[in-house]
């Protein structure tokens, strides 16, 4: 694996996020730590570099465009360029109510929006120029298999009882907005695709995920370390339904 890469994970301080960047940094990446909190980014920051990782806290908040800025900054001051960026940063707000459409908080649902969907456009136009500049760069969109309409609609899928809307339709609309960035990049070295890191425990879940968030960060790091001729524009990861296989999952 080549060296002196600069990665940029957002939400990156504990989860998958966190993971991710260990992975990463184990890889010989520079990985910029994307945290909304200094503390947890720092004491993030302390724990990758105690495993050896180069690890450096980059204050984020992907909803706030001041601090969007200013990473994209900091970085082009920095370093130039961007090799690899994970979107990884998410929220499920909610998720312990009914869940049902017709009860659906729409404050709750523009919140979740608001991270899930806009942060990622966001966050991307702001790196976009830098990730151009590298040799070829990495887009992540960390998504969901909740996301896939087409298995959220089939009534043999274990996912057929999920009816809500904000989380899953959030990770539908991000999985349209990493379709869309490949499209435009396609003439481009540059790969975007979405990761479904399959049900992870973490906090995001009340730690009820069965997977680890390590094995969840190993799909991201697959698509952010993808060969020249790996695909782009693809929903990529944990298959639920195929025995623990990684694949390529329907929109
Ligand atoms: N766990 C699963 O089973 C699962 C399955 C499919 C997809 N995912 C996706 O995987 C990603 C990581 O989730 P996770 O399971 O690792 O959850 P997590 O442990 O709750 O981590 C979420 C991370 O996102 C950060 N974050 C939230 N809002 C942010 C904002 N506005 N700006 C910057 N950072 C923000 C959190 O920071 P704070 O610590 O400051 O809150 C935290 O670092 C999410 O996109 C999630 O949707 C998870």
């Amino acid at each position: 694996m080549t060296t002196n890469m600069i990665a940029l994970v957002t939400g990156a301080n504990k989860g998958i996020g966190l993971a991710t960047a260990r992975q990463l940094g184990a890889r010989g990446m520079t990985v910029l730590v994307g945290a909304r909190d200094a503390e947890r980014g720092r004491a993030a920051e302390r724990e990758l570099r105690d495993g050896g990782a180069d690890a450096r806290f980059v204050p984020l908040d992907v909803t706030d465009a001041g601090s969007v800025a200013r990473v994209a900054a900091l970085v082009e001051q920095d370093y130039g360029r961007l090799d690899v960026l994970v979107n990884n940063a998410g929220v499920a707000l909610g998720v312990a109510g009914p869940g049902l459409p017709s009860e659906t908080d729409v404050n709750v649902l523009r919140q979740t929006y608001e991270t899930n969907v806009v942060g990622v456009v966001a966050v991307t136009n702001a790196l976009l120029p830098l990730l151009r500049r590298a040799a070829a760069a990495r887009i992540v969109n960390v998504s969901s298999e909740v996301g896939s309409v087409a298995l959220m609609t089939d009534p043999t899928s274990f996912l057929w009882p999920i009816a809500s809307v904000p989380y899953p339709s959030s990770k539908t609309a991000l999985n349209m907005v990493t379709a869309m960035y490949a499209k435009e990049l396609r003439n481009t070295p540059v790969k975007v695709n979405a990761a479904n890191p399959g049900y992870c425990a973490t906090d995001l879940n009340g730690h009820s995920g069965f997977r680890t968030p390590e094995q969840g960060a190993e799909v991201s790091v697959h698509l952010a370390t993808l060969p020249a001729d790996g695909p782009t524009g693809r929903l990529w990861g944990f298959l639920a339904d195929g025995d623990g296989a990684y694949g390529v999952l329907p929109w």
